[in-house]
């Protein structure tokens, strides 16, 4: 495709990975030339676009921060991370070098790239923690859980800094639980691509606990459309990225099993000790300041998502790299 003259530059740290497969997705067809900076630690198996300039390394590299600098991009879309709550907990230290100094090293090269806007993956699952009321809003006091929600904490306290002492203008994006077509199914987290991919097996999906437990699940092409309307509208603060819908992790089994036209029984497997109850956004300041809302309905969105499931099966792509 040919680049819409005028369109701002936009480099995207973790660019293989889901979010940003879809991400990058938008980007080029509204024409912005790209630069993908990501390691392949975990890819989501799509491969990258052909236009798009990619720099094979760790974001924290001198390599991946001396060629975002010669980019000089407008805007920056950070979404490199190791994911995973319960790999957090087994390996803070790990995680904090990775999600908490590679983000601090992508900030400081900015400055010197020109202060790129910045879009920051942050996640309204992990910050806000046991939340005294529900839906949380951005003004709630966060209150993570895990070494992961800490992290992403962190990287907001960063940001404001950022923004305080170089001129950096950013938006953190607290996103849901992010669903949709090349999550990973393989790994511990992501209970629609794992049930998904459970179900496209003929094995039952896993409930933990009694499956009460309430999540925001926000469809991936509305999350990657909500990172592109923050390019232009930085906020300086966080934004709510979820549905404002709060749906048990029972209700999002029984609609994959029925969507699937299967009728097993889910298998139930212990609580995760510590694992919030309830979670879900209040997603009025994203409608006020970005003009976003979830377009998706969940049964469209987990429809979409098992179909794509399937047609990777029947093409015979391998699976992404598994989390854990
Ligand atoms: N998926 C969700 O539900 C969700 C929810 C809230 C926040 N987030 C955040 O959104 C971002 C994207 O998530 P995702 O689901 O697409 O994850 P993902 O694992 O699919 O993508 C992350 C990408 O970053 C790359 N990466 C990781 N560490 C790197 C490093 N040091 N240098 C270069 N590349 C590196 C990986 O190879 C991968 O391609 C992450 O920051 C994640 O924490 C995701």
């Amino acid at each position: 495709m040919s680049k819409t003259r005028g369109a701002a530059r936009v480099v995207v740290t973790g660019g293989a990975g889901f979010i940003g497969t879809h991400t990058i997705r938008l980007l080029l067809q509204a024409g912005h030339p790209v630069m993908v900076i990501d390691d392949f630690r975990h890819p989501c198996g799509e491969p990258v676009p052909g236009e798009v300039e990619v720099v094979a390394a760790d974001m924290a590299s001198p390599d991946a921060l001396r060629a975002l600098v010669a980019y000089r991009p407008q805007a920056l879309i950070h979404l490199a991370a190791q994911g995973g709550v319960t790999r957090s907990l087994r390996d803070p230290a790990s995680d904090a070098l990775n999600n908490v100094v590679g983000t601090v090293a992508v900030l400081r090269a900015a400055v010197d790239a020109g202060r790129p806007t910045i879009v920051f993956a942050s996640s309204g699952g992990a910050i806000y923690g046991r939340a005294r009321r529900l839906p949380s809003r951005e003004r709630d006091h966060a209150q993570p859980l895990a070494p992961y929600g800490a992290a992403k904490l962190a990287g907001e306290g960063y940001l404001g800094m950022f923004r305080r002492t170089f001129g950096l203008r950013f938006t953190a994006m607290r996103y849901g639980n992010v669903y949709g077509p090349y999550q990973d199914g393989t790994g511990e987290a992501g209970l629609v691509a794992i049930s998904c991919d459970r179900l496209l097996q003929g094995l039952a999906p896993r409930v933990t606990g009694d499956g009460q437990q309430t999540r925001d699940f926000v469809f991936v092409e509305d999350v990657a459309r909500a990172n592109l309307l923050a390019l232009a509208r930085p906020l300086d603060g966080a934004v709510n990225v979820g549905t404002g819908r709060a749906t048990s992790v029972n209700e999002i089994v029984q609609m994959l099993i029925r969507l699937a036209g299967q009728t097993l029984s889910p298998d139930q497997i212990a609580g995760r000790p510590g694992e919030v109850r309830a979670n879900y956004l209040d997603p009025e300041r994203a409608e006020a300041r970005l003009g976003w809302t979830a377009q998706v309905s969940l049964e469209q969105g987990l429809s979409r998502t098992l179909e794509s499931f399937r047609a990777r099966l029947t093409a015979g792509s391998p699976p992404a790299a598994p989390t854990a």
